[in-house]
Order: structure tokens, then sequence, then C-alpha cells
């Protein structure tokens, strides 16, 4: 019998899928709470034919040069702006992520920030814990309207139509998007959605939410210039890429009130956060958290390892970036 294939396991895994990818591997298992340093993960990666790993390691062209044997690497995450695809490409390594299984779930999360934030539960829920409430009072804690607003989406992908249904459906809200692609008309008919330019878009939307992919291109597309075309009782959510906003700006005009709030779920130096932000409080924080249930992870991590398995036993992988 030939010998098993050599994969990485870069971080913590459930159990059965763990289980799984031994079935099948010569499993190195880097069973730590916190990622492996880059250097660590260079030499943990010698000689094996495939990597698991997540949104935490990075992989970059050096890295792919340093490790040759590697033929496919599987991450689970939709989100890939972690790997360089084409220097993988280049190198013929074959890179799959783990679309739509966390569609719904990252879409309930995004709509849970956008109400608390709208709703000023942060501020509420601190106030409560400090023994701040003292009384029922007309404007306390008075927030912004959600049902019957314009709900805006920038970038109308698989999670951003989940949460235009969402807004739609369940808030009777006017949903307005843009994407780099406009949407068949169809599907904006089912929707209900009207194509904007970013501009106007950034002008209309009583509650903006950020669900693009993180490029270069769209490296902090939403900065002071753009902020200053919201409206001052406007919500920003972000549920997408830290680096898609300026912080520092976004700071400013939270503190300055040039919009009413924002609710982030990423941050640019995750898990470290700006110092600014945290000092607002007018700011939902939480820590990128969008597809964290239970069932939804342990699908993602399951179709990341079928993806691995078929990709070195030379089966088509079920989710492939660069087939
Ligand atoms: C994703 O799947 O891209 C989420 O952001 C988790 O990393």
């Amino acid at each position: 019998m030939d010998a098993l294939k050599k994969i990485l396991v870069a971080r913590l895994a459930p159990p059965e899928v763990l289980e799984k990818l031994k079935a099948h591997f010569d499993v190195d298992y880097h069973d730590g709470e916190l990622p492996l340093t880059a250097e660590a993960l260079r030499g943990r990666l010698q000689g094996k034919a495939g990597a698991y790993i997540t949104g935490t390691e990075r992989i970059t062209p050096e890295l792919l040069d340093a490790c040759p044997a590697l033929r496919a690497i599987c991450t689970m995450s939709v989100g890939y702006n972690h790997i360089d695809l084409a220097a993988c490409t280049a190198r013929r390594v074959l890179v799959t992520n783990t679309p739509d299984v966390l569609t719904e779930t990252t879409a309930d999360l995004g709509f849970a920030l956008l109400m608390a934030t709208a709703r000023r539960m942060g501020e509420g829920e601190r106030l409560l814990r400090d023994g701040g409430w003292k009384s029922w009072r007309w404007d306390f804690l008075a927030g912004a309207e959600v049902h019957g607003t314009t709900l805006g989406i920038l970038g109308m992908g698989r999670i951003g139509q989940a949460i235009a249904r969402r807004g739609r459906f369940g808030f009777g809200m006017q949903v307005a998007y843009h994407n780099r692609s406009r949407l068949p008309a169809e599907a904006e008919g089912e929707l209900g959605a009207r194509y904007l330019s970013k501009e106007a878009l950034l002008r209309e939307a009583d509650h903006l939410v950020l669900v693009l992919p993180y490029s270069a291109e769209s490296h902090h597309c939403i900065a002071a210039a753009e902020l200053a075309l919201m409206k001052p009782t406007a919500t920003l959510v972000n549920i997408a890429r830290g680096g898609i906003v300026d912080e520092h700006a976004l700071a400013a005009a939270l503190r300055e009130r040039r919009i009413a709030a924002a609710g982030l779920d990423v941050f640019e130096g995750e898990p470290q956060v700006n110092p600014e932000l945290l000092a607002l409080p007018n700011a939902v924080l939480t820590p990128h958290i969008g597809s964290a249930t239970m069932p939804t992870r342990i699908a993602m991590a399951t179709l990341a390892a079928d993806n691995l398995i078929a990709a070195l036993t030379g089966a088509p992988p079920p989710t492939p970036l660069n087939p």
C-alpha cells in the first residue's frame, strides 16, 4: 500500500472532521489556540501535499516557493484574500474555499448587527450593567428606525442578496445596491433591489451594509470622502473585511456624529482593534463571528476537508477557486 499523503491541519478543527482527514492522510495537526507564526507555518508545511487552513494563515509566493510539495490549499472560509490565488495558480496549487454553507448564517449576523447598531443595543447593555438605568424618559436610547427605511448594500453577492431578502421581506425596507456587475433583471425584481452608483447609494442609504470581497481595489473604499456623502442619521455595518474601511476616518465621522453609528464585525488589524473605535459609544463591535454557529462552522470545516480529500485523490473538489 502507498504511504498516505502528508497534510497540515493548521488550525483547530471539529473532531469528526479531523478523524475524516486522518482516514485519508498522514495528518500533522496544529492544535494550538493561536495561529502558527509565518515561520512556523513554513516549517510545518515542508513535505506536505496539502493544507487545511483558515483566514488566519497567509499564503504568499515566498511560502509557496519554500514548500514545493504543496498541491492543494483548502481554506475554511469563503473569503480568500489571505491567499495569493494567482501565485497558487502559477505553481499549479489548487485552492478551494467554503461558499454557500455560511451565506444565511452570515446574513443573520449582518442583520443582527444592523439592528443592534440602529437600536443602540450595545450602549443600552453597557449602561444597564453599569447601573446607569435610572428611569424611563421619552428620548432614552432613542435610535434609528429600521423597518420601512432604505437598506443599502455594497457588494451584492450571495450574502448581500441574503441580507436584501431579510430587509425586504422581513422589515419592508427599500433595497438599493451597488456591485461591480449588475444583477440580472429577474433577480433585481425578486429582491425589489434598485441598482445605484456607489455615490448615490452612499447618499440614499439609511443603513449601509458592506459585503464586498476585500482586494487591492476595495482597500479603504469607504474613507473620508465616502463617509462625507452619507446621511448624518445613517448607520454603517461591515461584515466583510476590516481593510475595506479606513478606520481612522470612520472613527472621526462617528465621533463628530457625521454619521450616527457603526456596527463592525471585522477590523483591519484584527484581533487588535483600533483604540479610536473602542472609545466610541456609537460603535457596536463584535469579534469576527459572522459565520459562528456550530452547524455552520461544522459545515464549513466538512466542506474544507472534502475539498482537500478530493483535491489530493484526483477527484474534482466541490468548491474550487482555480479549477
Ligand atoms: C469567511 O468565511 O470568510 C469568514 O469571514 C470567516 O473567516
